[in-house]
């Protein structure tokens, strides 16, 4: 027997199984790295359970170091990172950041010896579910990302685009309640990148799950988000938060819409300021 379990086996993705997201209260944070860089200097972001935040931001502004900082995975030098469960949570347990804050980063980092039930399962295992049970709930979860044929390859079987997917997966398998992306789809093709950027749309409608996520690409941040925030050049603060007012429903065509233009315009002006500001 492995450890115990510390959260309930995720039945589906579907709305059935919906996860209600949790807040977000960034305040006063600074972060100051050993050796004296400075990455981000007094950023403050109140994220509402459900949101779906894009943040941008020039090339080493700090966007990767403030997600670490959300995750738990560092201390910020000053202010507080408070990921807040009891906003969001619907059984009133207590957040376990470990088990309801999950994170895909722009490599998928899959087991290569593993396949992708395998490596989808791989967070359940490490918390100890029993195998049946890890195995129909990441079984679940690559059909949710549409690799339900796909289950018994290896990675080295895979296209970059469906690693992705394996990677999304294997998020999504513990059913967390705050997802937090880091360029996740930066290296794949235009129209791969588009059909997960409406795949993750979609599940995050399905599961009502809290995402941060990092990308430099405009059109992407517009397309996916309720909420795009920009950051100037470092040190990391808040130059933009705009709210993208588009209709819940997104296809392709938004891409071509006036509004959605509008919006795409205002995010990249700011990022070109943000670009300006002296560090
Ligand atoms: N562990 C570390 N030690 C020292 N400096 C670091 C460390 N990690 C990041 N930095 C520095 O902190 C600053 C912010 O880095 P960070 O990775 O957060 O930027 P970013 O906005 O994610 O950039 P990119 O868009 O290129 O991914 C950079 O100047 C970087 O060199
Ligand atoms: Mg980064």
């Amino acid at each position: 027997m492995g450890p115990p379990l510390l959260n309930p086996v995720p039945k589906s993705l579907s709305p059935a199984g919906l996860t209600r997201g949790v807040a977000v209260q960034i305040s006063g944070v600074r972060h100051v790295f050993p050796g004296g860089v400075e990455a981000i200097r007094r950023v403050d972001l109140d994220i509402a359970p459900g949101e779906f935040v894009a943040l941008l931001g020039p090339s080493g502004c700090g966007k990767s170091t403030l997600l670490r900082l959300v995750a738990g995975l560092d201390e910020p030098t000053a202010g507080r990172v408070e990921v807040d469960a009891a906003a969001g949570s619907d059984d009133g347990r207590p957040l376990d950041r470990r088990a309801d804050v999950a994170c895909v980063f722009q490599d998928a980092h899959l087991l290569p010896w593993r396949t992708a039930l395998h490596n989808a399962a791989l967070p359940l295992e490490l918390r100890g579910v029993p195998s049946a049970d890890r195995l129909s709930a990441a079984a679940a979860a690559l059909a949710a990302v549409g690799l339900g044929g796909a289950e018994h390859r290896y990675p080295a079987q895979l296209s970059g685009g469906m690693r992705m997917r394996v990677s999304i997966a294997r998020a999504l398998v513990t059913r967390p309640r705050l997802l937090l992306m880091d360029e996740p789809f930066a290296a794949l093709d235009e129209i791969t990148r588009q059909r997960l950027d409406d795949l993750l749309r979609r599940l995050w409608a399905d599961t009502g799950a809290t995402v941060l996520f990092v990308t430099h690409s405009t059109q992407e941040a517009v397309f996916l988000a309720t909420r795009a925030v920009v950051m100037s050049g470092r040190p990391g603060r808040v130059v933009l938060d705009r709210p993208i007012d588009l209709p819940r429903e997104r296809s392709a065509d938004l891409r071509a819409d006036v509004a959605f233009a509008r919006h795409a315009g205002a995010v990249y002006a700011a990022l070109e300021r943000g670009e300006a500001v002296p560090a």
